[in-house]
């Protein structure tokens, strides 16, 4: 664990010694959703693979790499890619890139996501503000000796998406006319898609929305005391919804809204 500690300050120096100073907002992008970063002012990039300590991202449509750069000012550190634990990675390999932000003391995190839709009042190619997630992954990122330098052993979850933050989303989406739904998250593992039957078991429990990500990265960062905004893609509608499901709708509906996803994305960074 101590290895661990000491790979996570190693990938920081890093990435001081690289450029990266101070940071306004971190920002993971979700499938099909790295095109955001290209509208960052200055960028400095930094491939995944040449950060020591970093995994290397293995899906399709994940560049896999950091871009530092400006937006109206605001300084941003993207992720275009994240390490989904149904790649393989351990969750220590999944969460190691906000652990290095909170060492780097980022204290705002935008995740965002492609995600199904479970309410039956959402439609594919729809942004969906998270208001709270469900762990359904079967593990936690915290699970094993606790890293106290990098927070409780217990953190608290109660306000896992903060609430102004949900509220700066809502009032750009409202100046930019963007449809906004809004909703619960809840994390699968994958690869496989859910089964119909997982679909209403998650609706009844209270999910909106599915995905194969962001759970365990929102876990780490409110552990570290990071602010966490999310926002999921709402690229199709969850197994037993519609007919069939496939990764192709899935990058072809977060295309179709790329425009609106990184106008409010834009709006929320400038805002925060
Ligand atoms: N399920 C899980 N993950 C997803 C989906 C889905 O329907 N769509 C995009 N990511």
């Amino acid at each position: 664990m101590d290895l661990y500690f000491e790979k996570i300050n190693l990938a920081a120096d890093f990435l001081r010694q690289n450029g990266i100073g101070h940071v306004d907002t971190a920002v993971i992008l979700g499938s099909g959703l790295g095109e955001f970063a290209e509208s960052l002012q200055s960028p400095s990039i930094i491939p995944y693979q040449e950060i020591p300590g970093f995994p290397v991202s293995t899906v399709k449509g994940h560049a896999g790499r950091l871009v530092y750069g400006i937006l109206n000012g605001k300084k941003v550190l993207a992720m275009q890619g994240r390490f989904h634990y149904y790649e393989g990675y351990p969750m220590n390999d999944v969460v190691f890139p906000i652990r290095v932000m909170a060492v780097l003391g980022i204290k705002q995190l935008l995740v965002t996501n492609a995600a199904g839709g479970v309410n039956e009042s959402f439609s594919s190619a729809q942004l969906m503000l998270i208001t709270d997630h469900i762990n359904f992954m079967g593990t936690n990122p915290l699970i094993g000796q606790n890293l106290d330098t990098l927070g409780p052993r217990f953190p608290d979850m109660s306000h896992a998406y903060f609430k102004k933050g949900q509220e700066l989303v809502k009032a750009a989406a409202s100046d930019l006319h963007i449809p906004l739904q809004e909703g619960v998250y809840a994390a699968f593992t994958g690869p496989s898609y859910e089964t119909p039957a997982e679909i209403r078991m998650a609706r009844i429990w209270g999910a909106d929305a599915v995905g194969m990500s962001t759970v365990p990265e929102v876990i780490v960062a409110n552990q570290a005391g990071i602010a966490v905004i999310g926002i999921s893609c709402i690229t199709n509608m969850a197994a037993g919804l519609q007919k069939n499901l496939n990764h192709e709708e899935v990058v072809q509906a977060s295309a179709s809204v790329k425009d609106d996803f990184k106008a409010l994305l834009s709006a929320v960074i400038t805002a925060l």
